[in-house]
């Protein structure tokens, strides 16, 4: 990809549609082989842009989702316990005595995503992404700076594996908690906003090919509408393109049909998020008439 334009052209083609900062964004990263950091409300296409990188580069994808209480061993690598006693058990029968140099050996060592994409050895580069990283705890990120900073990671019983070709590194986090700065120094950053009506009408006709147009259209400006209502949860794009194949599937093709009102369950999410969104649609539905 060799300009933010050809980045935008390429993720277009793969179905993901993408505004001039994103485009930079991700030129910029894919340059200087920086991992990116997005943030943005959730919704916004945060998890889909690492996909569709992957998916346009026509490149493995390699995910690593991160959870309060993720370890390095979920991260990055194992020993394999059980082959270590196996190996052990059977050094024994021969009256060997194995050293622990013959047990902490490439061949003993489980990859998980990190050191996987470390050491993936293909004709590109993989894409990671290393989802939510705010919902791990924060001591996990500094298990990250070595890799971040310099596409390494040191097994002290091995010694260092750096990447062949760095791996192309997208990081999300949903501001759950704020980051580390040492990560986000290490990291280029973009904000990925909720898309203007016209782009979030862009984004549901590509996810949903059969809807009707007239449907799009307002059924992406009522949600626009209802994320300025102070719900529970807002709807974002997830919610938008649910809500669209929904009426599809039901064949409606206007939002003043009866069918409506029936399917909010697909952008309300909490009782109380019901009742506003049925009152906005009731008055939706009154100003279309
Ligand atoms: N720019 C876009 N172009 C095409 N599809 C998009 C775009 N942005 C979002 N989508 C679609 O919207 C949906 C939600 O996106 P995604 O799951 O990536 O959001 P997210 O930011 O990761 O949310 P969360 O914080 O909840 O994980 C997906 O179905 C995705 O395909
Ligand atoms: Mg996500």
């Amino acid at each position: 990809m060799n300009s933010p334009e050809d980045v935008r052209l390429r993720l277009d083609a793969v179905d993901y549609l993408v505004d001039d900062g994103l485009a930079m964004a991700v030129y910029l990263s894919l340059r200087m082989g920086k991992p990116l950091l997005l943030e943005g409300e959730p919704g916004v296409g945060k998890t889909a842009a690492a996909k569709a990188l992957a998916l346009a580069l026509g490149t493995p994808f390699i995910r690593l989702q991160c959870y309060e209480g993720l370890t390095a061993g979920e991260a990055l690598y194992e020993w394999n316990y059980q082959r270590q006693l196996l190996a052990i058990r059977l050094a024994e029968a021969r009256q060997e005595k194995l050293a622990d140099a013959d047990l902490f050996t490439a061949e003993f060592l489980q990859d998980r995503p990190i050191l996987k994409a470390v050491r993936h050895d293909g004709p590109q580069p993989p894409v990671l992404l290393i989802d939510e990283i705010d919902r791990a705890d924060d001591e996990f990120e500094a298990l990250l700076f070595e890799f971040l900073g310099e596409g390494a990671i040191t097994v002290p019983e091995l010694g260092t594996f750096t990447a062949a070709r760095p791996p192309i590194v997208v990081l999300t986090s949903n501001r759950s908690r704020e980051l580390h700065d040492a990560l986000r120094r290490r990291c280029l950053y973009h904000w990925i906003e909720f898309p203007s009506p016209a782009r979030a009408a862009s984004i549901v006709r590509r996810a949903v090919p059969g809807a009707a147009e007239p449907l799009i259209r307002s059924a992406t400006e009522f949600v626009g509408r209802v994320r300025a209502l102070e719900l529970d949860k807002a709807p974002g794009l997830a919610e938008a393109i649910d809500w669209v194949s929904a009426l599809a599937a039901l064949g409606v093709t206007d939002l003043a049909e009866d069918d409506v009102p029936r399917t909010i369950g697909t952008i309300a999410k909490t009782p109380d998020d019901r009742l506003a969104v049925a009152a906005a649609l009731v008055a939706a539905r009154q100003e279309s008439r």
